[in-house]
């Protein structure tokens, strides 16, 4: 009878918290190409609204900080954020920063504490590098261009995409609705080849350019991480370049991918130590400021 009773009991308390309604999301800052007093590092603040339309609060995460720093940050947030840039994936503030919250990740969900990345663009790069320990890009022309997806078969029954809808996957492999503002690609062919590689991540889609095709979305198979080469943020929130796509279905897409990488951040129960420490450590304490014209990001906060 006894067990029974508690079965019953605990039930309805223990699904309520399987899941965490409040996600906070770190993303990555990077160097400034040019900096200036109190503005030396900088996220775009598309990638902030990103994850905020889909319901999760964004902390910056400070590049060249301590260890000990980062690995409080990450106890203390619920998934992180590689975005894109032009940061060095080799020796950089972004590189040393990713380097440690993927390999902390990769340590955590082996402990069944659930985490997850996301790499977009740079980000995508940066994971590739780090997982496979090789010099792995091939240049490409793809630096300004709009792309349908080209799915391999692994797509429909991934975690990524596996709840879009039909029409939206229709719609991303038949329209050019996934930007792609990147000089250097990973070839198919030296994914393939790469041991590393082709045992961690699971290739989604492929695009090409013309001469050269390369991996446009992946998944870990043993891992909640997970990359694009391309911009799922861009579509609603950036305005300066003619390439960016703005269809309704575009828009869609951005959101339902925002919403996958949210989801996921709901399945971990990291927490600040204190009200107090969440409140100093949310991006709200910084204004994003509207950005100069040869800029191409309409906002972007920056850092100290
Ligand atoms: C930098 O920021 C500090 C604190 O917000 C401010 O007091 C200082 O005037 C700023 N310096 C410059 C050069 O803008
Ligand atoms: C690069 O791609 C663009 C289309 O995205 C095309 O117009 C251009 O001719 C290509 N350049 C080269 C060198 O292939
Ligand atoms: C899509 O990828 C497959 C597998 O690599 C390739 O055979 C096919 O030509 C690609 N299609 C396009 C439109 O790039
Ligand atoms: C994925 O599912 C859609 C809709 O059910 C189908 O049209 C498409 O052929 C499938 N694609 C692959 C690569 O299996």
């Amino acid at each position: 009878m006894f067990p029974l009773f508690v079965c019953l009991l605990v039930l309805p308390l223990y699904s309520s918290a399987e899941r965490n309604d409040r996600p906070i999301i770190a993303v990555l800052s990077q160097d400034v190409f040019a900096p200036i007093p109190n503005r030396t590092a900088y996220i775009a603040a598309s990638y902030v609204k990103f994850l905020e339309a889909a319901g999760a609060r964004v902390v910056p995460v400070r590049i060249n900080q301590s260890p000990e720093d980062y690995q409080a940050l990450f106890s203390s947030i619920n998934g992180v954020l590689f975005p894109g840039g032009a940061a060095s994936i080799y020796s950089s503030g972004y590189q040393r920063a990713a380097q440690f919250f993927l390999a902390a990740a990769i340590e955590a969900n082996k402990r069944g504490d659930y985490f997850p990345v996301w790499g977009t663009c740079l980000g995508f790069e940066q994971m590739m590098y780090l997982t496979s320990g090789k010099q792995i890009l091939s240049r490409t022309n793809t630096s300004g261009v709009a792309l349908p997806l080209n799915f391999t078969n692994e797509a429909n029954v991934s975690r990524m995409f596996k709840s879009f809808p039909d029409e939206l996957m229709e719609a991303l492999s038949s329209e050019p609705l996934t930007e792609n503002s990147h000089m250097w690609s990973v070839a198919t062919s030296t994914f393939i080849s790469n041991d590393e590689l082709r045992k961690f991540y699971k290739v989604l889609s492929t695009n090409t350019d013309g001469r050269t095709e390369f991996v446009s979305t992946v998944e870990a198979y043993d891992y909640p991480i997970y990359g694009t080469q391309w911009h799922p943020e861009k579509n609603p929130l950036e305005w300066r370049k003619s390439y960016y796509p703005h269809s309704p279905s575009a828009v869609r897409m951005t959101f339902y991918m925002a919403q996958f990488f949210v989801n996921e951040a709901r399945k971990n129960f990291h927490k600040f130590a204190s009200e107090d420490e969440e409140r100093n450590a949310l991006i709200y304490n910084s204004s994003p400021v509207y950005a100069d014209t040869p800029n191409m990001f309409e906002q972007i906060y920056y850092f100290e």
